[in-house]
């Protein structure tokens, strides 16, 4: 099988490419392809994957492009991993949104729809090429905004493209682990958006054991999202929710405590040091990676850990493999028909009623050798139901005005949000985007 790897300049590769390596089952993936925009990123990152496959005799073949059609041409799989306008434009989606007093985060709030402003053209190109050139490849979308990017790619590819995020399993084993139970034995009643669901109910042995970890402070406090939202609040909701929801619940704690710098604006640094010292000195490839991936876990959400004193990560968290486990895991049931049931950013359909049947919702599905299908959930209580159902109207807007270059859809996505609470700033946000931002000027010339 060959898989394409679009992003394939990014950090996170080699992560895939090493669950690869450990991966013996068949078939299996003999020839990955690498594309990128840049060929230095890309060069840098299969120096890191020669040395992860250094003393394997049967590791898959790596070859790196800047070719788009020539690394899509036949591909069984393509993950897609891009950031349209890099760290550079994830810096301005989170500057620009602090600097109007409102949330700078990468996915949520307005940083997400600056972000998939500029993105969802690239992205329906990209499925565009898929459809042309690997008609039969299915489409494993990790870019960002995971469920807008994923619903826009569907638009050309229909079911053959799935969306996928490694929260929801890494609070699905917290919470399992807190237990003490194990993480692969209980099954998840988890609903929502992209980065934006809740974990209402968990069943071990045909019975429902949330209830249980919610009364108990002990186990609670095992649980990150638990520590970042407070037990009470947990509480008062009955479900734990994705820690994204941390942005939702506490917008003002949140918004205070990214004084400092942004997200981008940290990783800046380690980036820029790792792509450089690898260039110079391609010996030293996996021990400047793994130093470098280090420094990036480590901080993680680290303003809101520090504002609500929820303390350091789990080193299990660090050590769990989520992203990456996940695109192996979904290849290998769909390639190998074994089944599995999987947390993945599919259409609707009728499971979540209240939200549109194109939407694409991030739910339990089944997953096998015929593909993906997205299991039935309990009705969402109204005080979930509505957030999800205006986020999700906001994600459609953005799709609509990144696919028209409508500056009206565009205003209208960033005043509908939420976490933006004037229509007149809505209309700053988007132009200060325009002015920072070349990709998403580009997307709306007028
Ligand atoms: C989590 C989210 C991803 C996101 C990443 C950002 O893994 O699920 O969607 O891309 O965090 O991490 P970073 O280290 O880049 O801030
Ligand atoms: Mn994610």
């Amino acid at each position: 099988m060959k898989l394409a790897v679009l992003g394939g300049g990014g950090f996170r590769v080699p992560l895939v490419y090493g669950a690869l390596l450990r991966d013996r089952a068949k078939p299996r993936v003999e020839e990955v392809v690498l594309y990128d925009v840049s060929r230095e990123r890309l060069d840098v990152i299969a120096h890191v994957l020669r040395r992860l496959a250094a003393g394997h005799d049967d590791a898959p073949a790596v070859r790196v492009t800047t070719d788009l059609d020539d690394a899509l041409r036949d591909a069984t799989f393509v993950f897609s991993a891009i950031r349209v306008g890099g760290l550079a434009g994830r810096t301005a989606d989170e500057r620009v949104a602090l600097e109007l007093g409102l949330l700078g985060q990468e996915t949520t709030g307005p940083g997400g729809i600056a972000f998939g402003l500029r993105t969802v053209p690239v992205a329906v190109h990209v499925a565009e090429r898929v459809a042309a050139l690997a008609p039969r490849a299915w489409v494993i979308n990790f870019t960002n905004p995971a469920g807008m990017i994923t619903e826009a790619m569907r638009g050309v590819l229909g079911d053959r493209v799935i969306g996928i995020c490694d929260s929801p399993i890494g609070l699905i084993r917290r919470a399992a682990a807190a237990l003490g139970l194990d993480p692969a034995r209980v099954s998840p009643d988890y609903v929502g958006l992209n980065h934006l669901g809740w974990l209402r109910g968990l069943t071990y042995q045909g019975q429902d054991v949330l209830p249980r970890l919610l009364a108990d402070d002990d186990a609670l406090r095992q649980v990150e999202e638990a520590r970042l939202l407070g037990a009470d609040w947990v509480r008062t909701l009955e479900a734990l929710p994705n820690e994204y929801l941390y942005y939702y619940y506490f917008t003002r704690e949140a918004v205070a405590s990214m004084s400092g710098r942004t997200r981008g604006e940290v990783l800046r640094g380690p980036q820029d040091r790792f792509y450089a010292a690898v260039r110079d000195r391609p010996g030293q490839a996996l021990e400047e990676w793994n130093r470098t991936r280090r420094e990036r876990d480590a901080t993680y959400m680290a303003e809101a850990r520090d504002a609500t004193d929820a303390g350091e990560r789990d080193a299990a968290d660090l050590e769990a493999g989520g992203y990456e486990g996940i695109a192996l895991a979904l290849m290998a049931a769909i390639s190998r028909g074994e089944p599995a049931t999987m947390i993945l950013n599919v259409r609707n359909g009728t499971a979540v009623p209240g939200l549109p049947a194109d939407a694409v919702v991030e739910i339990p599905c089944a997953v096998g050798g015929s593909g993906v299908h997205a299991l039935a959930t309990r009705p969402l209580p109204g005080r979930f139901l509505g957030l999800v159902q205006q986020v999700k109207a906001v994600e459609q807007t953005v799709i609509e005005a990144g696919l028209t270059g409508s500056p009206r859809l565009a205003v209208a996505a960033f005043a509908l949000h939420p976490l933006v609470d004037s229509v007149a700033t809505a209309s700053r946000l988007f132009d200060a985007y325009r002015a920072r931002i070349p990709e998403l000027a580009a997307v709306f010339p007028g």
